[in-house]
């Protein structure tokens, strides 16, 4: 469970540059909850997963995750209980290694989360039944250097590291925003096959409303740094995209403005 209790973010405070990004922000995500995030550009959709993950620490509030709070635990020690995605499908894995040596350091790094033994020849079965499983013809490649691969096959290998050890939290910001439209289609229905046979807590950030509402259990919408709208069950799955933006329009009173929110409505 994730608890994000009165979160504040302001970068450059008592400048001219000052930004308000989150502004007393609480929410809790129960064990195993899918969230996806939508909101316009500067809305603080990236801040928040900053702070969720400790790239960022926050001005005030706190973060707690299953209980323990992490609000100040430097980021390289929630990375173990903390998988993240970012739109750029050149982070998240090393180019110069092999498929097998990604995946081997990413079980490794989750390994205590699972208490499984460290990787051994063993698992060069268990890393092709995995990359099977994406059905992208990498299970044949294990030996391949990363580099080597398309832009669509790498995120969905980050994904598959991100969850190779079930982590308690899956961060993704974008991360099908810079793969092609049938790529981002496939990497989105992998990203809900995995999230849901894992149960994995997992808070998604989209710019696609479709996707937002069709994919998981609940869906925010960001404004200004605030929580604007918060819907789930029945509300939810009845719910259109217009009728989304027309709640946002009524609640925030503003346009939304967010170039590719807008452009891919459909
Ligand atoms: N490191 C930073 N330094 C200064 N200001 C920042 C920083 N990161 C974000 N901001 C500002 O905080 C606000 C929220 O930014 P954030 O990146 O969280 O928005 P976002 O919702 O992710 O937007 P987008 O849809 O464009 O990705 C913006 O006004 C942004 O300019
Ligand atoms: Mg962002």
């Amino acid at each position: 469970m994730l608890e994000l209790s009165h979160l504040v973010k302001t970068f450059h405070p008592g400048t001219v540059n000052e930004r308000r990004a989150i502004r007393d922000l609480s929410l809790t995500v129960p064990e195993g909850q899918f969230v996806t995030v939508i909101g316009g550009n500067g809305a603080g959709k990236s801040t928040l997963l900053n702070l969720i993950s400790g790239a960022l620490f926050p001005d005030s509030g706190s973060v707690r995750l299953d209980g323990q709070d992490v609000t100040f635990l430097p980021e390289h020690r929630r990375a173990r209980d903390i998988g993240r995605l970012f739109q750029d499908p050149l982070m998240g894995t090393a180019p110069n290694m092999t498929l097998e040596e990604n995946l081997s350091l990413a079980y490794l790094r989750g390994s205590h989360r699972t208490f499984a033994p460290a990787p051994s020849r063993k698992n060069e079965a268990f890393f092709r039944e995995k990359l099977r499983s994406l059905d992208l013809g990498l299970e044949d490649r294990l030996k391949t250097r990363v580099g080597l691969l398309s832009g669509g096959q790498r995120q969905a290998l980050t994904l598959l590291m991100a969850t190779v050890a079930t982590p308690r939290l899956l961060l993704l910001d974008e991360h099908t925003a810079a793969l092609d439209p049938a790529t981002a289609d496939k990497v989105l229905a992998l990203t809900d096959r995995i999230v849901r046979e894992n149960r994995i807590t997992t808070l998604m950030i989209t710019h696609n409303m479709a996707s937002a509402l069709a994919l998981g259990d609940r869906t925010l919408m960001l404004e200004q740094g605030e929580i604007l709208l918060d819907v789930s069950g029945e509300e939810r799955a009845s719910m259109t995209v217009d009728a989304l933006l027309e709640r946002f329009q009524h609640q925030s009173g503003a346009q939304l403005v967010n170039d590719r929110l807008l452009l891919s409505r459909g």
